[in-house]
């Protein structure tokens, strides 16, 4: 638990370094003129100050507030000479070990999932172990897929170690309830309800799911997820804030796979040990995500 005081706290002094670099650029670059020429006609800093002027620009406070303002929103192009690079770097999306440390080779003997994050090729191939699959699909949107979530998505319940195994019976108990269908049946009050509101369910040392997901109100309730009954589980995360049409289920029932549950019980955040305290959005991963949208492209 010690974890989210800490969690919070960092973000929050984060979020206000980046105001304050904001601030500063800001106070920069509204001493320079911009023309009030025709949109098509300006140049890519010209159309910035532009926005300035016109308000536009968004409130800093993300991690990834740069990249956002200045790469994703002007649509410069991402290469992957740039990508090549994040691979080969340690620290490159969050305190760690470089990726092609432990992915860089289709042999599955000398490289976990058979994954080659050292060629443009063998990220576009994916894992090649089985289940061979590929990573994400070029041209989309990434967010949710396989490379992305294992930067963003930290295994639950959060704190938990990437050496504690993610097949112990537990786990292949939510599995295969959610295969099955994910009913309000004997076996979901009896057997999987009790390993989400008890401590240790999923590994030593760690809180139950409902000691942060508790309610449909965040705080204390992360998320604003309620895994304390069926009907909260089902109804998903972020109800209140996006509606409950619209929250985010997570639970596909009969698609493990699919489920943002079990995604979060089976998948390590990568690199291996990095603590939850990291921004997720991390401008790196936000990089790599707009050059997957981009169309991944090699040259
Ligand atoms: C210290 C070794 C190590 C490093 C460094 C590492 N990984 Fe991994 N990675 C693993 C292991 C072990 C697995 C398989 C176990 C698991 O699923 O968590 C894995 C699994 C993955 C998967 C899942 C593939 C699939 O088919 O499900 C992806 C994607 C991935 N890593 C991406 C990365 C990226 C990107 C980086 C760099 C930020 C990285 N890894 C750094 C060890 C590492
Ligand atoms: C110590 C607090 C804590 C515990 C315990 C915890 N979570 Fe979380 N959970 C979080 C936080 C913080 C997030 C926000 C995202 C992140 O850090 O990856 C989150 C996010 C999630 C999400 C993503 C929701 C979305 O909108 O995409 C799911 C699903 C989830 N948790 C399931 C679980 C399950 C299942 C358990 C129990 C095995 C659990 N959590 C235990 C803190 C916790």
């Amino acid at each position: 638990m010690s974890q989210i005081p800490s969690t919070k706290q960092q973000l929050f002094q984060v979020a206000k370094a980046v105001c304050v670099v904001a601030g500063l650029s800001f106070a920069f670059m509204s001493t320079s003129h911009a023309q009030d020429k025709p949109s098509g006609k300006r140049s890519i800093a010209e159309q910035y100050i532009q926005d300035m002027k016109e308000g536009k620009i968004s409130e800093a406070g993300d991690d990834d507030h740069v990249v956002q303002e200045l790469i994703i929103k002007r649509s410069i192009p991402i290469t992957y000479k740039y990508i090549n690079i994040l691979m080969n770097t340690p620290n490159a999306f969050g305190p760690g070990v470089a990726c092609t440390t432990c992915h860089n080779s289709n042999d599955p003997s000398k490289s976990y999932r058979g994954l080659d994050l050292s060629t443009c090729k063998g990220i576009i191939e994916g894992s090649t172990e089985k289940p061979k699959r590929a990573l994400f699909t070029p041209g989309t949107e990434a967010k949710r897929d396989i490379l992305i979530r294992r930067l963003r998505n930290n295994r639950m319940p959060l704190g938990q170690g990437f050496e504690q195994s993610t097949y112990t019976p537990n786990h292949m108990m939510v599995k295969q309830w959610i295969a099955d269908g994910a009913k309000n049946d004997d076996n979901f009050k009896k057997n999987v309800l009790p390993l989400f509101t008890t401590a240790n369910a999923f590994g030593p040392d760690t809180p139950a799911c409902t000691a942060c997901h508790m309610s449909n109100q965040e705080p204390p309730s992360f998320h604003e997820l309620d895994m304390s009954s069926h009907a909260g589980i089902m109804l998903g995360a972020d109800s209140v804030a996006k509606g409950v049409d619209k929250a985010t289920k997570v639970i596909v029932a009969g698609s493990p796979e699919k489920s943002f549950i079990w995604q979060h019980l089976s998948e390590d955040r990568m690199p291996p040990g990095i603590s939850p305290a990291e921004p997720r959005d991390h401008p790196n991963t936000t990089i790599l995500a707009a050059w997957i949208k981009q169309g991944a492209k090699c040259d």
